[in-house]
């Protein structure tokens, strides 16, 4: 007797549908194909009529916790990810305190045994936390985060030397190091001359934050990376200019992937007016020549990848006349997968090809396939079992996050998950949380597997001259 099997369903591979029942034991996926086939199982689970695609895997969420509960906790914004269709989140070191050092990421652990999802955790790579970054990949951080600019937190970003070292240290890791790469000084610079100027309306964050902050960042990581042999990810990408570097990056063989989020997909210029500084977000929604390139890359795969950057504040944080006073941010990770779905439906994509951005390349790059981000015999039964044919009114008040606002307000989606299972666990069923699953997540450090890392310049890096002129 195995433990569960879904019926009548059609499951979604990167290669393509197919009618097919999947038999479940032990949480992980131990048969797919024809009903007759199936093992005896203690539950079926009638699902005829909707699609089973792999659970999403967004590797960009913030959920909070340590130091700012107010806004989310990890028992919040796993719930939201539970009822999005998101079944791992990685979550991001901007807390209080950052994810800096082993004892923080020891109180990170701590709060993340709340998590209703299963879940990375990234250690932060910063100027001053240098000697700590081998310790923190010894101590199970999933991967690094290295703030090029300032954001929420106000971590300070690291100059290109520290930079470098941190590239070097992370290389011999095989850990990837996911980039916010918008460079600070341009953005500081731009900003104190606006401010000072008395320019204070929703688009000045952008005059701010222009596409060069992130052209710019984005080819001084790669070069850093190609010198290293460090594997990056450039996170949040917002602009046309940026795909040039990141693509020039890829051809010259750097192990690089990149991401973007819904709010740089349906977004524009145009929406600053409607929305004022509830659209204030790092890097800024830019303008429809930049979502269009950006869908293309995403769809041709030089955009690997569709993640949230989840960053929940409060209606009070959010809503401000002055721009520069407004939280950077929104929540995203329970409406991601009914707006893509919703492109589907359109026609604008096939399922194939969402699942792919959605959950197999996010895998690949960080780790995890091919465990996690398909759906095969072997794998976890992470599933979004979804009802394509179902229709929503995206409402704040609606979101299981605690930030109940919302860019994407009173939007209409076509595509829904209807049921949510997380190693063959109902995490979400009937668009209703399923209760009592706080601490049913785990972190994926046992089941991660990045490939051999090939560091580069090792003979010229800090760490073998200092350990040379030591050892002399
Ligand atoms: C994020 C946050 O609030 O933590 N804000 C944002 O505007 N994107 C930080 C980040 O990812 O830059
Ligand atoms: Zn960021």
């Amino acid at each position: 007797m195995i433990d569960l099997v879904l019926t009548g369903g059609t499951v979604v591979t990167e290669g393509g549908e197919a009618r097919a029942d999947v038999a479940i034991d032990g949480g992980r996926i131990v048969a797919v194909g024809l009903a007759e086939t199936m093992p005896a199982a203690r539950e079926q689970v009638d699902v005829a009529g909707h699609h089973l695609l792999p659970g999403a895997i967004d590797v960009h969420v913030h959920f909070r916790e340590p130091g700012y509960t107010h806004k989310e906790d990890w028992g919040t914004g796993t719930a939201a990810a539970a009822m999005g269709g998101v079944t791992t989140v990685f979550e991001m070191p901007n807390t209080n305190p950052p994810t800096r050092s082993v004892a923080e990421l020891r109180e990170k652990r701590a709060a993340a045994r709340k998590a209703r999802v299963d879940f990375g955790l990234y250690g932060l790579l910063a100027e001053d936390n240098i000697g700590e970054l081998e310790a923190l990949a010894a101590a199970g951080v999933n991967a690094f985060k290295c703030f090029m600019g300032n954001t929420f937190g106000n971590l300070p970003s690291p100059s290109t030397g520290a930079m470098l070292e941190g590239f070097e240290i992370a290389a011999k890791t095989g850990l990837r190091i996911s980039l916010h790469a918008e460079t600070a000084s341009i953005m500081a610079w731009r900003q104190e001359r606006l401010e000072a100027a008395g320019i204070d309306h929703p688009l000045a964050h952008v005059a701010a934050r222009p596409e060069i902050v992130a052209i710019e960042a984005v080819g001084r990581a790669a070069v850093l990376a190609e010198w290293t042999g460090a594997r990056v990810h450039v996170l949040h990408i917002s602009s046309a200019g940026e795909l040039r570097p990141l693509a020039e990056a890829k051809a010259r063989g750097v192990d690089i992937t990149g991401e973007t989020c819904p709010c740089y997909l349906f977004l524009t210029t145009a929406d600053y007016d409607r929305l004022g500084s509830v659209i204030r977000v790092n890097p800024p929604v830019r303008e429809a020549k930049d979502a269009d390139a950006i869908w293309d890359a995403l769809q041709s795969g030089l955009v690997d990848m569709i993640a949230t950057d989840h960053a929940p504040h409060t209606p009070e944080e959010k809503i401000n006349p002055v721009i520069w006073k407004a939280d950077c941010g929104f929540p995203g990770v329970e409406t991601q997968m009914p707006l893509m779905l919703t492109e589907v439906a359109k026609g604008r994509m096939s399922l194939s090809q969402y699942v792919k951005m959605s959950a197999g390349n996010p895998a690949r790059a960080f780790g995890l396939w091919p465990r996690k981000g398909r759906i095969g015999v072997g794998a976890d039964a992470d599933i979004a079992v979804v009802d394509m044919g179902r229709r929503e009114t995206i409402a704040a008040e609606r979101l299981h996050s605690r930030a109940r606002i919302t860019p994407f307000e009173g939007r209409e989606t076509i595509g829904a998950p209807v049921h949510t299972l997380v190693r063959g666990t109902f995490v979400q069923r009937d668009r209703t949380l399923v209760p009592g699953l706080e601490g049913h997540g785990r972190q994926v450090t046992d089941i991660q597997q990045m490939a051999q890392p090939a560091p580069r310049h090792v003979e010229e890096s800090l760490e073998y001259l200092l350990a040379e002129a030591r050892a002399a």
